[in-house]
């Protein structure tokens, strides 16, 4: 198993692994916050802005025609990367967080009013957390949660409990950016589905489809939503999947350029999904970007990565759970690459900074994640997250660094 894990077979696709940080060879893992990328999606930006730049959608030239048939490609290729038969179900936005906030506003003001309910669970990344209780502040929805188990998983158990008639939402994340479990999303969309077909499911596959396959038509969901920066593609560009006729019903959330049909000084008629909710000139070349991320991961195939990411998780999670003190937080089966924890008497962030002079890259704090914190009475954890590229090495830097930090905290 060790050795397995020795040669990682990308790593070298990432020139930029190869910085030293504090002259230190670098161990980044801190891939849940935010991936690196590989040499093929930095040219790919610089190309996109380099060679037959223009803006998209308007001009009739050569190089505005292409520039638009290269995003536009973008579109068919992430919906074929999460499974969606529609590439017009596909909005382009600025991140997940976006994406959320959009479905909130438009799709919630719309269709929500005082006193409806929607659940999400204590696990959420603030990102599905904070839109939400704007849109409560606004209108005075009721927000539940699904509670977390000691061992990280969801009390699916509570979920029958908290479905009412006044549900209108579920909204919950595939995997927790600070616990790695994989929620049962296929299971919990049955649920939901059973007990009726007008509630509406929203999936934050933000964490999800950057560590295995993810094929969204055995989840149906109305909405689903992720961001580019950590499936190794650029920032500034992030999904929403909608389901169409959905899409169709709601309005536009934000209004400008290259959203409309006709505007006249009495009016506006906006134009057909997607592009109404594309309001301005869109992250043209980001998009292209995290094009060029999709056909990366489609090389080696998410199936490759998720076998590779599935051995370091467990060599990582013997390595550190066997050090004095650690209390590992997330311990269920089959979760993704991701490991929280904290040692006794040791400040998250002070071992943070000693792993830093280390060369090691990891979060802590909250994770924007502080009612899952009060969930398990911390203010913050240590956070190590696993990418395509992680190996041994990394683990071992990782742990080494570890020990010296308790050494010179306890
Ligand atoms: C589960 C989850 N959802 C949403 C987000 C928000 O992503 P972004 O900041 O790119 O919108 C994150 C980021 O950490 C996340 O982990």
């Amino acid at each position: 198993m060790v050795a397995e894990i020795d040669r990682n077979p990308w790593r070298s696709d990432f020139s930029v692994l190869n910085q030293t940080m504090h002259g230190k060879r670098l161990a980044f893992l801190d891939s849940g916050a935010s991936a690196q990328k590989p040499d093929v999606v930095l040219d790919a930006v610089r190309s996109a802005l380099a060679d037959g730049y223009a803006n998209i959608h308007r001009g009739l030239y050569e190089f505005s025609q292409g520039k638009t048939a290269a995003f536009e490609a973008v579109r068919r290729k992430v919906a074929d990367f999460i499974g969606a038969r529609d590439a017009q179900s596909i909005v382009f936005t600025r991140n997940s967080t976006e994406a959320i906030n959009l479905v909130a506003q438009s799709w919630g003001r719309t269709f929500l009013k005082e006193g409806d309910e929607i659940i999400l669970t204590e696990m959420e990344h603030h990102a599905n957390f904070v839109p939400w209780h704007i849109l409560k502040n606004q209108i005075g929805i009721v927000i539940k949660y699904i509670p977390v188990l000691d061992d990280g998983a969801l009390d699916i158990g509570a979920l029958s409990e908290l479905l009412t008639n006044k549900t209108r939402l579920v909204a919950f994340t595939h995997v927790s950016n600070v616990l790695g479990t994989v929620n049962p999303v296929a299971e919990i969309s049955k649920i939901v589905r059973k007990f009726s077909s007008d509630i509406k499911i929203l999936i934050d596959g933000t964490q999800g489809v950057v560590h295995a396959p993810v094929d969204i038509s055995a989840f149906d969901p109305d909405f689903f939503v992720f961001t580019g920066h950590k499936l190794y593609g650029p920032t500034g560009v992030g999904v929403l999947y909608g389901r169409k006729e959905l899409l169709d019903s709601i309005p536009p959330w934000q209004g400008g350029g290259d959203m409309i049909e006709r505007v006249t000084l009495d009016g506006v008629a906006f134009a057909p999904v997607p592009a109404k909710f594309e309001a301005g000139t869109p992250a043209i070349a980001e998009v292209i970007g995290l094009g060029a991320a999709i056909d990366y991961l489609n090389a080696i195939g998410m199936d490759k990565i998720a076998a590779w990411e599935q051995k370091v998780l467990h060599y990582a999670t013997e390595k550190v759970s066997a050090i004095e003190g650690v209390c590992v937080y997330g311990t269920t089966a089959g979760k993704a690459g991701i490991i929280s924890f904290n040692i006794d008497g040791c400040p998250d962030a002070d071992i943070a900074m000693i792993l830093d002079r280390c060369g090691v890259a990891v979060r802590t704090g909250h994770h924007c994640c502080q009612p899952l914190m009060q969930r398990f009475g911390v203010e913050g954890t240590v956070r190590a997250s696993i990418g395509l590229y992680t190996n041994k090495d990394d683990i071992d830097q990782l742990v080494a660094g570890l020990l010296k930090a308790r050494d010179m905290l306890l």
